[in-house]
């Protein structure tokens, strides 16, 4: 099989930053990047920084050319109108978005959020030609009664129920208990799920479909771990909490390639 997708890391940063701190930061990465620029040509680089700092963001990316990609964490189901407190994809794309994180385990326990409206949202980001980064993964008790695969696969097909025809999506693979708990599934564990979810989508939605869609590994991911995932034949990224709040572990996660020898 040649493969034709292009790695993404991607560094999603949760509820940590104001503006004024993602200013600093993302200076700090854009000159980091800059060191390593030979790499950068085969990896795609993505933050995902809150709703608030978008803004400066898209300011700076602009204005010194970085070639970092952003996105917002959460996106709502509903164009502009009466909903308080909610952002519209259409905000999103006005604000340079390329990217929306949907359906991330935190928002899924903590906001309750349910495969049906994970697909709406995703559609949403859709409709405004924002690529939606589409999270699933099993919790601890999920992994105990049903194995690693059975709850990510079937978060993904309810998902892709919402969905048009052969959309743009990114798939993340993030078993709950490996997130923020410094103990990451094994490369084989996470290669084992996401090629059963390239599988599922090829057999939903067709081969294309199913060669061109990026799967992303997220649980604990970080510059000592990074190249054994990447070396997996189903895995095209990383989706990096913790690891990628922090400059040098960001910028080193991103020259993944240098540790790969095959
Ligand atoms: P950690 O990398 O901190 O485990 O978080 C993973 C995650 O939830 C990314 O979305």
């Amino acid at each position: 099989m040649t493969t034709v997708r292009k790695p993404l890391i991607a560094g999603n940063w949760k509820m940590n930053f104001d503006h004024l701190q993602a200013l600093a930061f993302v200076q700090k990465i854009g000159w980091s990047l800059n060191d390593i620029k030979h790499d950068l040509e085969n990896v795609e680089i993505v933050i995902f920084p809150p709703f608030t700092d978008l803004r400066s963001v898209q300011t700076l990316v602009d204005a010194d050319k970085l070639r970092i990609g952003y996105g917002a964490q959460d996106v709502s189901q509903h164009g502009p109108g009466a909903y308080t407190g909610e952002i519209a994809a259409e905000f999103l794309q006005k604000l340079g978005a390329q990217y929306v994180i949907t359906g991330h385990s935190e928002r899924r326990s903590y906001h309750g959020e349910s495969d049906e409206l994970i697909g709406k949202k995703s559609a949403a980001a859709l409709r405004q030609g924002i690529t939606p980064v589409i999270c699933v993964g099993e919790t601890a008790e999920d992994l105990e009664a049903h194995g690693a695969a059975a709850v990510p696969l079937q978060q993904v097909t309810a998902v892709l129920a919402e969905l048009p025809e052969n959309p743009e999506v990114v798939i993340a693979y993030e078993p709950v208990w490996a997130i923020g708990s410094g103990k990451a599934a094994t490369a084989a564990q996470a290669q084992e799920v996401c090629g059963a979810i390239r599988q599922k989508i090829t057999e939903l939605r067709g081969e294309a479909f199913g060669e061109k869609t990026r799967i992303l590994y997220g649980g604990s991911v970080k510059s000592e771990n990074i190249a054994e995932f990447m070396k997996q034949p189903d895995i095209d990224g990383a989706l990096i909490g913790g690891a990628s709040l922090k400059v040098e572990e960001f910028t080193k996660i991103a020259q993944f390639q240098k540790h790969i020898t095959v």
